[in-house]
């Protein structure tokens, strides 16, 4: 077992129910009182190092720092920092990490977050690692639901796109199975499926879920559709990418046939996946959606940095040198110092890092 000094939020399930609710209720409170909470952070420093692209992520988390009176360092472009010298992820985060209170990272690897945590001097969030996770999507998303449908239970969640890369709608099924009555209708192609690994974790937490390659089909039993970009660069050709990058586009027409109280969500950015003509649709709540991402992240800032040295487990299964994650984009290839842990599952080894899974042996 390898513990962290830190309260990380590398993944919602890491921690319980009740404090993503504190979280999201604090936020909505935030939402109507900003100025209440103008000096909260005083003297506090935040470091964002972004080792991929982000608009609304980042710009959310640093604006979220300011709004609470601390103050950003950090990079947005690896390219410009000693990581273009060639510098390790560990001495990169080890030494931000011990100039600042509080760090959010994101990165192109599965794992990442999880692995620099094992040696930061600070707490870290992770902002997105991989097609793996994205857990500050995930509350933005809960504060949505419980602003605009006022309840994070007994809905029908019909999440639609890129399911197989999309590191939010991963997120999004591992917390919100956790509450009472709700149901996901999963709309994809085959090549751009959910997961096993996360099916598995619904049936197991006994959270129903359907499969329906027709948006139109399904969206008439929705109270939340949840559109996604097609992820181009996780795409091995441009053929690949091409191929299905136009296969739901969410119109003005198809949303006709969705109930009048459904709400349409989107982490942004949007490519062409919904037409411009349903911005003005008073369901669509995806502009809104992304400044209360500025608000969650407020109070996730502060709800971390109150109590910032609650130790957390970080690699709770057994270390297995010589067996290689069968994922060819976790970190542990691209950094070859980590320890390799799986946990076992029957006869299969499951990643600890990007949760893949491969025949034990
Ligand atoms: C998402 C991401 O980075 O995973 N964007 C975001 O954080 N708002 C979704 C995406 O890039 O498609």
């Amino acid at each position: 077992m390898v513990n962290s000094r830190f309260t990380n939020l590398i993944d919602l399930n890491d921690m319980s129910s009740e404090w993503w609710l504190n979280v999201v209720k604090r936020a909505s409170d935030i939402c109507d009182d900003p100025a209440k909470y103008a000096k909260v952070c005083d003297g506090k420093i935040m470091a964002t190092l972004f080792y991929e692209p982000s608009t609304r992520t980042q710009m959310s988390f640093q604006t979220a720092m300011l709004r609470l009176g601390g103050t950003i360092i950090g990079f947005d472009n690896p390219a410009t920092s000693s990581v273009a010298k060639g510098e390790n992820l560990k001495d990169t985060t080890k030494i931000v990490s011990s100039y600042a209170d509080i760090m959010v990272m994101r990165h192109p690897s599965e794992g990442a977050a999880k692995a620099a945590a094992l040696t930061a001097d600070c707490p870290i969030i992770n902002a997105g690692d991989g097609s793996h996770l994205h857990p500050t999507q995930t509350l933005t998303d809960m504060l949505t639901l419980y602003r605009e449908k006022g309840r994070l239970e007994n809905l029908t969640i019909g999440l639609c796109g890129d399911l197989k890369n999309g590191r939010t709608v991963h997120s999004m099924c591992k917390a919100l199975s956790s509450f009472k009555g709700i149901k996901f209708v999963f709309i994809s192609t085959k090549e751009l499926g959910m997961p096993q690994y996360i099916k598995d974790i619904l049936m197991a937490k006994n959270c129903q879920f359907s499969e329906d390659p027709s948006l139109e089909d399904a969206i008439g039993n929705l109270d939340m559709l949840y559109m996604t970009r097609v992820q181009k660069e996780r795409f091995a050709s441009e053929e690949e990418y091409l191929a299905l990058k136009d296969a739901y586009i969410l119109d003005k027409r198809k949303l006709n046939k969705a109930k009048s109280d459904c709400i349409v969500l989107h982490p942004l950015p949007r490519v062409d996946e919904i037409t411009m003509d349903v911005d003005d649709d008073p369901r669509a709540m995806f502009f809104k959606q992304a400044k209360y991402g500025m608000y969650v992240r407020m109070a996730l800032i502060m709800t971390i940095l109150e109590n910032p040295n609650e130790s957390r487990p970080l690699l709770t299964g057994s270390t297995y040198p010589s067996v290689a994650c069968g994922n060819p984009n976790c970190i542990t290839h691209k950094e070859g110092y980590l320890p390799k842990y799986f946990r076992g599952l029957g006869d299969m080894l499951e990643c600890e890092y990007c949760d893949e899974r491969r025949l034990g042996n």
